[in-house]
């Protein structure tokens, strides 16, 4: 840990030390950015905001650099455990207020060798239609928009759902004021989050992303990775995301 600090430390040091350089940081600019993360480091959520804002998303490069299996990806910070247990098939709990657009989401899991793999626990969540996370933002109880799943003796898991909407990361602190001053937006493109467990795999923590949806070039977490923009189908006349997994070994 020590010779690890001391690799990646002085680094960073010396790679802030050439942007200060590089751009003429003033004294008064420096006092500045410390009273900057003070205030974020002191504000309630704000300080873990801003670094999966813009850092969460390197971590996920590191381990898909590593990994031969599916993509990883964002966690964020609405992911809450207990989601309710739905078995391999079953429905998310939504609420049938304001426009909503009935989906499905349905899949394999496989390991590298490509033997479908039985047991695992899928946690699926994601917005509701309105942009909010249940158990995290007032009014929606936490049961609602997200489940746990296990899928079935051939790695099969399938939920029925419905569809998220793009929304904005909480924008009225320091890491929403921090992306206006550098000319970005604080939105998210329409994304369903995944976490897949089971003893013996790599913890695949992951999300999809729709095909040609607003804002899926230009989330403000520049976490919209190809192989995880994935188009509609229609079966049997509903609208379907087929989402596989390929799990890395532990
Ligand atoms: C999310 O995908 O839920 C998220 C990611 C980073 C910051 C805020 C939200
Ligand atoms: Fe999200």
């Amino acid at each position: 840990m020590i010779e690890r600090s001391k690799t990646v430390m002085n680094d960073l040091v010396a790679a802030i030390r050439n942007v200060m350089l590089k751009h003429e940081i003033t004294n008064e600019e420096l006092r500045f950015a410390v009273k900057y993360l003070k205030e974020t480091a002191n504000t309630e959520f704000e300080l873990e905001l801003m670094m999966e804002n813009f850092f969460e998303i390197t971590t996920a490069h590191v381990t898909n650099n590593k990994n031969s299996g599916s993509a990883s990806n964002i966690a964020g910070p609405f992911f809450l455990e207990d989601a309710p247990d739905i078995g391999s098939e079953g429905e998310i709990k939504t609420l049938e207020e304001g426009e909503h657009l009935p989906i499905v989401i349905r899949g394999q899991i496989k390991d590298l060798a490509g033997k479908p793999i039985s047991g695992v626990k899928l946690d699926v969540w994601h917005s509701t239609p309105r942009g909010t996370y249940s158990g995290v933002h007032e009014g929606i109880p936490s049961e609602y928009y997200r489940a746990k799943l296990t899928t079935d003796e051939m790695g099969y898991y399938k939920v029925r759902t419905t569809k998220p909407v793009p929304y904005q990361i909480p924008d009225n602190g320091n890491t929403g004021r921090l992306l206006k001053s550098m000319g970005r937006h604080a939105w998210r493109p329409a994304h369903v989050h995944f976490k897949a467990h089971k003893p013996g795999l790599q913890e695949h923590i992951t999300q999809v992303y729709f095909n040609g949806e607003d804002y899926v070039d230009s989330d403000c977490c520049e976490a919209v990775i190809d192989e995880l923009v994935i188009p509609f189908v229609e079966e049997n006349g509903e609208q379907v995301i087929i989402k596989n997994f390929v799990l890395d070994a532990a």
